[in-house]
């Protein structure tokens, strides 16, 4: 699909100080009929054409500055981290274009029709069946957990991972809890896991009153380093939660072993590896139980939903049963255990389902994404980039760059640089012990020097399977350019 994007905020922006006839120039060359005006780069006002229109009626001329006939105009803009919600609040027939501020006043970005104009980081694509399939829903009257949708989901789930059973749940954060609940995890257990990751499968152990053992990654593959997981053992460590962060694997064998070695559970946390495959074989199958997110950002989506797989029929049956409130399943309303209720919607599934239809294209999206980021940044100087461990091949959920340690303190204005540019870039996770509520998890003894330094050098880039090939060659060269004027202190 060929897609087109708004104008970057740069081409809808005047300086106060410019004639009439220049605005004009700038309002037709964006397409917009509007501008942004600002006094050097912070935010003042916005003009229309038909400001311009009225003011040459009245006393105006072609001639005069835009700041004479804006002075009394009042309009509306919003800082740039508002939800949303507010800005879905702010617009109106009237106003179609809102302009986003920093905490500076800044122009950063502007929001039209409810959408922001910035390449985002991830973006979801529509264009299956996800339509006919939720008017199926609609129309048949099946939209919670009863109706075909959640079985067929299910069932192409499993062919995908060739698990021995899949279930949907509300979210990948419930499927690690219920997939944790379903082991048997419970007080005073200790389950190992990474120090940089999402935070979902840490707390899923504490929601258990289990205790998570933060162990280091590796700095190539971002997963659990296996050669630092046997130091973190003890006679208490029941599981071993294993995330493929960013959609990359490991030496998954190595881990495999330790955990069959030591009588452990292995947790795999595919959420972000969707796609990703170990010795050709796709990841949440080399455990005792995965589980999967469909997040509004993941490789596919429904809005918000989750799916677990499992090895042993006696987990996927507990889990099962949990799911649904611990009920009794021959004896309606009589509760077995205290259970919860995880169940995914026909609706969400039926999306799911529509978006799992079209998973291949999704995935070779994404590497051809990853290659082309890499071609347009083969050149650079300040970057690394890590090879696929062997054997294994990445989902590229999200593309990152790596900065080279000497430059790794520019990694925020970077960020904020690209952002204004009208591109979306993030930091990467926070190391999990260092923030207040799982510092007390931290043993020192466990040297967690990968994560610390990945955590500061890593930068996100927009990733969603829309991006074409002249976006991402745009924010490559952006790159080389805020790289290269941060070096020579050329702000
Ligand atoms: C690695 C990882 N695990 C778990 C989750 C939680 O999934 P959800 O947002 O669907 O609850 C996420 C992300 O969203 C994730 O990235």
């Amino acid at each position: 699909m060929k897609l087109t994007r708004l104008p970057p905020l740069k081409k809808l922006i005047v300086q106060k100080n410019c004639s009439l006839k220049d605005t004009i120039k700038i309002i037709e060359q964006g397409g917009q009929r509007i501008a942004f005006v600002v006094d050097n780069r912070k935010f003042i006002n916005v003009i229309t054409d038909g400001d311009i229109r009225r003011a040459l009626l009245k006393k105006f001329n072609l001639e005069t500055k835009i700041s004479n006939i804006i002075k009394k105009k009042k309009c509306k803009y919003l800082n740039i981290n508002s939800s949303f919600e507010m800005i879905q609040n702010q617009m109106t027939p009237q106003i179609t274009h809102l302009p986003l501020v920093n905490d500076q006043m800044i122009l950063v970005d502007y929001a039209i029709n409810f959408k922001l104009n910035k390449i985002p980081v991830s973006e979801p694509q529509f264009l299956g069946n996800e339509i006919p399939y939720l008017n199926d829903c609609i129309k048949s009257g099946w939209i919670s957990s009863g109706g075909k949708y959640v079985k067929l989901f299910e069932k192409k789930f499993l062919n995908l991972t060739k698990s021995n059973y899949s279930l949907s749940v509300t979210s990948g954060t419930t499927a690690l809890h219920l997939a944790l609940a379903s082991l048997g995890i419970k007080k005073n257990d200790e389950v190992i896991v990474p120090n940089l990751t999402f935070i979902a499968p840490v707390n899923a152990v504490i929601y258990l009153g289990a205790k998570p053992v933060i162990v280091d990654v590796n700095k190539n593959n971002l997963c659990i380093d296996p050669n630092k997981l046997e130091n973190a053992i003890t006679n208490k460590t029941k599981a071993i939660m294993l995330v493929y962060l960013y959609g990359h694997a490991c030496d998954v064998d190595k881990i495999r072993a330790i955990a069959k070695r030591k009588k452990l559970f292995l947790i795999e946390d595919c959420a972000e590896g969707l796609g990703t495959y170990y010795k050709k074989k796709h990841v949440g199958n080399f455990g005792d139980v995965s589980t999967f997110s469909f997040f509004g950002n993941k490789t596919i989506t429904t809005g918000e939903g989750g799916m677990i797989c499992f090895k042993k029929k006696s987990h996927y049956e507990y889990a099962k049963k949990l799911r649904d409130h611990g009920m009794n399943k021959n004896k309606k309303y009589w509760h077995d255990h205290v259970g919860f209720n995880y169940r995914m919607t026909n609706l969400q599934a039926a999306v799911g389902l529509a978006q799992m239809e079209r998973l291949n294209f999704f995935i070779n999206k994404k590497r051809e994404m990853a290659k082309k980021y890499r071609f347009y940044l083969k050149n650079n100087n300040y970057l690394f980039f890590s090879k696929n461990f062997p054997n294994t091949k990445s989902s590229y959920w999200l593309y990152y760059i790596k900065l080279k340690k000497n430059i790794s303190h520019l990694r925020d204005k970077i960020i904020n640089k690209l952002l204004e540019n009208g591109i979306e870039a993030r930091n990467c996770f926070y190391p999990v012990n260092l923030m207040p509520p799982y510092k007390k998890y931290f043993t020192k003894k466990n040297n967690l020097n990968n994560s610390l330094d990945l955590s500061k050098c890593i930068i996100a880039l927009p990733s969603s399977v829309n991006l074409v090939e002249k976006e991402i060659k745009n924010i490559c060269l952006n790159i080389e350019n805020i790289l290269k004027n941060l070096k020579t202190g050329n702000r």
